[in-house]
Formats: structure tokens, sequence, C-alpha cells
């Protein structure tokens, strides 16, 4: 199986005023296409630095990343905009859906913007199959956290993404409603057999996907097969 997202060597250090700080250092891995995958580590041992290096939203300050096939520091910040539109999914642990938009809005405006005719219908399908349907007009100050995050999961699998980057999905929703977004995350990934990444804190979560790469302190500590598979 082809891999979908390389990593080579990389290494990030943030330079805050004199203070030069390094949080990840000599990571390499890699995802093949299809595969789940989930990063896990403590708070601070660079989880979501990481993740924006692997989807091109920062730059390392040394190493590879190699993401669909194409070496991200080859591409400029516009190419790897366009990348990214095209290839990967997010889901964030704030749900990050946009307040002036309604439920189906958040999901449809994306599609319109990339020019796709059936943005409307194919906004409702997905809605409606994360249990939304009633829901459709109802801004995200009018949903709980559990039916934010779904919208945000109808968002993210709008655009048919090859890799999903999920940080921290259900940090900010009770154990129950967090499962259901997990339950449906899965769902909508066998589906859909979008590569999916998650970045965890959560070694039951990361149980759930077939490979667990550990952080801590910015260092690999172990990659493993999951039990579970
Ligand atoms: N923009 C930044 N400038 C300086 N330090 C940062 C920045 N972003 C993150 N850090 C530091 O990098 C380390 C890793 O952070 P982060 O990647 O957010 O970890 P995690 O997601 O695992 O909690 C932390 O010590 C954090 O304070
Ligand atoms: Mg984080």
């Amino acid at each position: 199986m082809p891999n979908i997202l390389k990593i080579t060597g990389l290494e990030k250090t943030y330079n805050s005023g004199s203070k030069e700080l390094t949080v990840l250092k000599n990571i390499n891995f890699e995802i093949q296409k299809g595969e789940t995958f989930s990063i896990i580590g403590p708070s601070g041992s660079g989880k979501t630095t990481l993740l924006g290096l692997c989807a091109g939203l920062d730059q390392p300050s040394a190493g590879q990343v190699e993401l669909c096939g194409q070496n991200l520091s080859d591409l400029n910040e516009d190419q790897r905009a366009q990348l990214r539109n095209k290839e990967v999914g997010f889901i964030f642990q704030n749900f990050q859906l946009l307040p002036t938009l309604s439920a189906l809005e958040n999901v449809s405006v994306p599609l319109e913007l990339q020019g796709n005719p059936q943005a409307e219908a194919k906004s409702k399908a997905l809605l409606e199959k994360v249990g939304l349907g009633s829901r459709l007009d109802h801004y995200p100050s009018q949903l709980s956290g559990g039916e934010q995050q779904r919208v945000a999961l109808a968002r993210a699998f709008s655009n048919a993404p090859s890799i999903l980057f999920a940080d921290e999905p259900t940090g900010n929703l009770d154990e129950e409603t967090g499962n259901k977004v997990i339950e449906l995350l899965f769902e909508l990934n066998r589906e859909a057999g979008t590569t999916l990444v998650i970045i965890s804190h959560d070694l039951e979560l990361a149980r759930k996907t077939q490979h667990i790469l550990r952080l801590k302190g910015g260092q690999i500590l172990t990659e493993e097969s999951s039990i579970a598979h």
C-alpha cells in the first residue's frame, strides 16, 4: 500500500523572544493510504504542532513532509492551500464552525466556494446522516457541543478528503457524547475509505485505530499496531 504521509527527520523549534524552544525532534513515520492512525501523548508533547506540520499549515525547522506524494517544501503557500482544500479534512476540539452561518451553510459554503453544483443537496444528505436533518437552519450557538461536532464531521467529509486529521475531537465533549461522535467518525470514515489520523491524549480512543504513535517531550516513544486490530 502506498503511503499518503511520510515524515522524515522532522524538527520544530519555536523562537519566542530570546528563547528557543525545540518542541519536536527527529520525528520519522509513515501513514499508509486508507489506514487509521493515532498520535497520542500528554498535553504539551507536540501533537498539535506535528499536525500543523503534517497538513502544511506550518513549516518545519528541519526535515521533510510528503503529503499525497508531494514534498511540502517544494510548494508555496498557495499550492499548499490548494493541496489541503483538495485532499485534507480537519476536525478540531473546539469545532470551529462559523458562528454566522447555519448548520447547512457551514457544510455547504466550502463546497460552493469550490464550485460544486450539488453543494446544498450533498450537505443536506451528510447532515441527515449525522442525525441533524432537523437542525439544518440552526446556528452553532443554538446547537449542543455534540451537535456542533457532528456538523463539523459532515463538513470534514463533504469534499471527500484523502486524509482526515482530528485533533482531540472529543476534548470538549462529555464521555457519552464523545463516544457517539467517535462512532459516527469511524462509520463515515469506513464508508468513505479516508485515511484517518486522530490526535489525542486518550489511549482508549487511540486503541480504535490500527496504528498508535506515542509522543513524549517532542520525541517518538513508540510506534505500535493496536491490540484491537
Ligand atoms: N506558536 C508557538 N510558539 C511557541 N511555543 C509554542 C507554540 N505552539 C506551541 N508551543 C509549545 O510547543 C509545545 C507543544 O505544544 P502542542 O503542539 O500544542 O502540544 P499538544 O498538542 O501535545 O498539547 C508546548 O510546550 C507549547 O507551549
Ligand atoms: Mg494539542
